[in-house]
């Protein structure tokens, strides 16, 4: 055995990959979990649940007792609408909930935290791409606010208490589990409309552009901060790490590629664009890379493989390409 990891959010998207990947490294895996937005049936079967909101007392007793050397960080308020709209409530999960885990992670002397924070959302906009760890930051919403404002805990947490620990700023995130409504969520959209053959809607001119990366090297590169030599001490930034491509890919790719896997002729429609909406958006992922983390799906594998996902969750026999 590795250790033992507690994934929060491990029945969400992101946080079950985790978990399958964790175990698949060894590790003795328990996903906590409120399933306000994540599935029981998420969580792989090797690891244990623990039903709780990371808000609650009991957070506490379960870090004492579980003697976890990782925690890892994924439970979060996600939606930056959501946050425009209540911010409050964004800061009561993403802000306070983190505290009640980084308290709980301190008294239990949990060897490490691993955080995760976001690279769409931290630097605000930015001309020349990809942008760097050390980027200037400008969080344009209170999800971002909230987002960054974890990482200053850390630095707190790390500088005067010595707690060990990392953040993960994630590109725009997609994959098999993923709910439309996330960050990324217009893979998982444009996939469950190409599936019923259904028209992509675009808005504005579809030229806009983010960073996709699969879930499964996501996963890996949580795997790789488990365990990562760092620093001794040193800014926010060194003990960050974006976790992306590098590469930009417009709404106008991105819907041509998902009529490619779907082998369907598929309708674009547009619609007028956004108000607020990032122009553009793409991490430098050299850091990541130089400790060791190399991604291992393309675009076009990645798009297959959520496509497969979704034509098998929806009980349809998938015709594409994956
Ligand atoms: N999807 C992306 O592209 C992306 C990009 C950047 C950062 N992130 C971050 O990655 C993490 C996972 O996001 P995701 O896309 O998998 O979303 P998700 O909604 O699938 O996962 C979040 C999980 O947290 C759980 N949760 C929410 N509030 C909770 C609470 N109070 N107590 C316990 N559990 C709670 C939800 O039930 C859900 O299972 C989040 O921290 C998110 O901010 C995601």
């Amino acid at each position: 055995m590795r250790g033992r990891a507690l994934v929060t959010g491990g029945a969400g998207f992101i946080g079950s990959h985790v978990c399958d990947a964790y175990l698949a490294d060894g590790w003795e895996v328990t996903a906590l979990d409120d399933l306000s937005a994540g599935k029981r049936e998420n969580v792989p079967r090797g690891a244990s649940f623990a039903h709780l909101d990371i808000r609650s007392p009991e957070l506490c007793d379960l870090l004492l007792e579980g003697q976890f050397d990782v925690v890892n960080h994924h439970a979060a308020q996600v939606d930056v609408r959501v946050s425009v709209a209540r911010p409050r409530e964004d800061a009561s999960i993403n802000v306070d909930g983190f505290l009640n885990v980084l308290e709980a992670s301190r008294q239990a002397g949990v060897a490490r935290v691993v955080y995760i924070s976001s690279g769409g959302v931290v630097y605000g906009e930015a001309d020349d791409l990809p942008v760097e760890e050390t980027r200037e930051k400008g969080p344009l919403s209170p999800y971002g606010v909230s987002k960054l404002t974890g990482e200053h805990y850390l630095y707190y947490y790390r500088v005067v208490h010595g707690m060990t620990s990392v953040s993960l700023r994630y590109a725009n995130v997609f994959g098999p589990r993923q709910d439309p409504h996330g960050e990324a969520g217009v893979v998982a959209i444009f996939a469950r409309r190409a599936l019923r053959g259904q028209q992509l809607i675009v808005y504005g001119d579809g030229e806009q552009t983010r960073d996709y990366v699969y879930v499964k090297d996501v996963a890996q590169a949580n795997v790789l901060a488990a365990t990562l030599e760092l620093p001794g001490l040193g800014s926010l930034d060194d003990f960050a790490f974006n976790v992306g491509t590098g590469r930009e890919t417009s709404v106008n790719e991105l819907a041509r590629r998902t009529a490619e896997v779907s082998g369907r002729e598929l309708d674009v429609k547009r619609e007028p664009a956004r108000p607020g909406e990032l122009l553009r958006s793409a991490l430098d992922v050299r850091k990541l890379r130089a400790a060791g983390w190399s991604p291992a799906f393309s675009l076009e594998e990645g798009l297959a493989e959520t496509y497969a996902w979704v034509a098998e969750s929806e009980g349809v026999e998938s015709e594409g390409a994956a």
